[in-house]
């Protein structure tokens, strides 16, 4: 596929790296400086370049959306028409100190940017896992037991391009049902990313995780 990656920082960057070497052809855009957009294509050694977010979503067969909430309207004002275009969101409604959801319970950041651009078709993924364990799930894809990750959308050919890219990252998907479901699966991607970086100091959840990179002991 071609995939065109809005927002190349600690998501975009290794998601789009691992979607080059899984195969694909990628085109990095969105951030502040282009050497860094020539950079990670370099580093991606695979069919990836450097691009403006409207040369990301041109052609493109996906588009891996992975901005700051505050920056949404900002890349989306830079890429053109996207009607029909399948947009895989990892981005969460953050509020500016990303101590909290701006959007929840009624709705999700997935359907509102579902109704942002309503030509779209959106595709909520990835944002239940921190960014640091990718490479190793990536590296750990050959094994037979692969760790779950939920993705959730309204329209099936949309989330067939997003499990696909899900599986090719190393993940086993996991079909959570409609967009809305995006209304639960945003407040526990938050939980996750709090025990990522709260470590001890961060809440406690009733889930078995499982720690990538880190030895067993
Ligand atoms: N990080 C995680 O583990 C994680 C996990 C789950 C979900 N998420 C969600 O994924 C989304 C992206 O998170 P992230 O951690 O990847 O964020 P990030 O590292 O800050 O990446 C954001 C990207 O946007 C670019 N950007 C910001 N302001 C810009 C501007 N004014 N002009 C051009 N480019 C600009 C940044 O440029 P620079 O590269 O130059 O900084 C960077 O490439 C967020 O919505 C977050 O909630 C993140």
């Amino acid at each position: 596929m071609r995939v065109g990656i809005l927002g190349s920082g600690l998501m975009g960057g290794k998601l789009g790296t691992l979607f080059a070497r899984a195969g694909h052809e990628v085109v990095f855009s969105y951030a502040r400086r282009t050497e860094k957009l020539k950079r990670l294509a370099k580093d991606a050694k695979g069919n990836a370049r450097a691009g403006t977010p409207h040369e990301a979503a041109q052609d493109a067969d996906a588009l891996l959306l992975a901005v700051h909430w505050s920056r949404i309207d900002d890349v989306l004002s830079q890429t053109g028409d996207l009607s029909g275009k399948v947009i895989v969101t990892c981005s969460l409604p953050m509020n500016a100190d990303d101590t909290g959801l701006v959007i929840g319970h009624t709705s999700s950041g997935a359907e509102a940017l579902g109704k942002r651009v309503p030509k779209a078709r959106v595709v909520c993924a990835f944002n239940t896992v921190p960014s640091e364990v990718l490479f190793d799930v990536y590296e750990a894809r050959r094994k037979a037991r692969r760790p779950g990750l939920v993705y959730c959308g309204d329209d099936a050919r949309s989330k067939e391009v997003a499990a696909a890219l899900i599986r090719d990252v190393g993940f086993d998907p996991v079909d959570a049902g409609p967009l809305r479901i995006a209304r639960y699966t945003e407040p526990f991607a938050l939980l996750v990313a709090q025990l990522a970086y709260e470590g001890n100091e961060g809440p406690e959840l009733a889930y078995r995780f499982e720690r990538f990179g880190v030895e067993r002991r």
